[in-house]
């Protein structure tokens, strides 16, 4: 009880969020409903009850499938507003929210409906509360190389009007079979032009893929990360350039990427120096928001309340907000 108040009254910054990955099974039934899709489960219960999953591709069907029901500007507003007023309760005070326009730009929907639906809600939020943001486009990995340029070039006329937070370009979905490297030359070219760079590596994916997100995109954090323990030279390294990871925990269980919180490596990697940070990727799937991801490590790990502040502190350090404003979130 005391660790939970401690948690809860330290201001937090979400790195690794993805919105479709907010979406709670009751605003999923309520926007089914609202478009008129149907689905293939009878109840909010039976949807929840379905979530239970063997790997990050157990769980990619289900989150693709879910995102079906975002139609319109309205349903990704009210999709971010959720998660704004879900965050704000757990004392999160900046986010860094992935979007995947290539979930909905199949579909038939257009990308400046996502980017203006996203974007009102994270103006909104900004306005009546400080909550400050920024949002990160990501490339499907499973999609080729093409498919991503052709995704920068429908969002590029876009950027003037979103300069205020779209200034990240990040990599998710399968990771297993598509490489950093297949991303080369379209993360070379966001690069050019001036986008922050992340990506998810090192989660199902091999030390090799870590590797290649900093030598070859030269991303700025890597998403997750995990399984740099592997390769102790590779530890040196994030440890000597403060590379940040994007540390899911409830995420990492439900994946079956750690099969018990006790063997998660999160303190192994933090007390060797590395730049750990907390977040929660994929909240409505994965049982926990902030809070909770960083409660279920402080107990399952037996942190120190000294580790818990450093956590917090490496996520602002790592955030991509100016110096000045790092300095008001402390
Ligand atoms: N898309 C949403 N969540 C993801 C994750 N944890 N890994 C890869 N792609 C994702
Ligand atoms: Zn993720």
């Amino acid at each position: 009880a005391a660790m939970r108040s401690f948690v809860e009254a330290l201001p937090k910054t979400e790195l690794h969020l993805h919105i479709e990955g907010t979406l709670e099974p009751e605003l999923l039934f309520a926007l089914a409903q609202r478009n008129k899709v149907a689905l293939p489960y009878a109840s909010v219960e039976a949807l929840r009850a379905a979530y239970d999953f063997t790997d990050l591709q157990s769980f990619l069907d289900l989150y693709y499938a879910g995102a079906n029901v975002l139609q319109t500007e309205q349903d990704f507003h009210d999709m971010t507003a959720a998660y704004i007023a879900r965050a704000r309760a757990d004392n999160v005070r900046h986010a860094e929210i992935f979007f995947d326009p290539q979930t909905h730009t199949e579909r038939g929907i257009g990308i400046d409906v996502v980017f203006a639906g996203i974007a009102r809600a994270l103006r909104q939020a900004r306005d009546e509360h400080g909550f400050s943001s920024a949002m990160i486009m990501s490339f499907l990995r499973h999609l080729s190389e093409e498919d991503a340029f052709t995704t920068l070039k429908a969002a590029l006329p876009l950027r003037e009007q979103y300069r205020d937070l779209w200034n990240g370009i990040g990599l998710d979905s399968s990771e297993r079979g598509n490489p950093p490297e297949k991303f080369a030359k379209v993360f070379a070219r966001c690069r050019e032009l001036g986008f922050h760079l992340v990506a998810h590596a090192g989660e199902e994916g091999p030390p090799a893929y870590i590797l290649g997100a900093l030598d070859v995109l030269k991303v700025e954090r890597i998403d997750h990360g995990v399984r740099s323990e592997e390769d102790p030279a590779l530890m040196e390294r994030l440890a000597r350039e403060k590379m940040p990871l994007t540390v899911c925990p409830l995420s990492n269980l439900k994946l079956c990427v750690v099969d018990d919180m006790a063997k998660h490596n999160l303190a192994r990697l933090l007390r060797a120096g590395l730049a750990v940070t907390v977040n929660s990727d994929d909240p409505a799937y994965f049982g926990g928001y902030m809070n909770d991801n960083y409660l279920a490590v402080a107990s399952a790990l037996e942190l120190s309340r000294a580790e818990i502040v450093q956590l917090a502190r490496n996520g602002i350090d790592a955030s991509f907000l100016p110096a000045a404003d790092k300095g008001r979130l402390t």
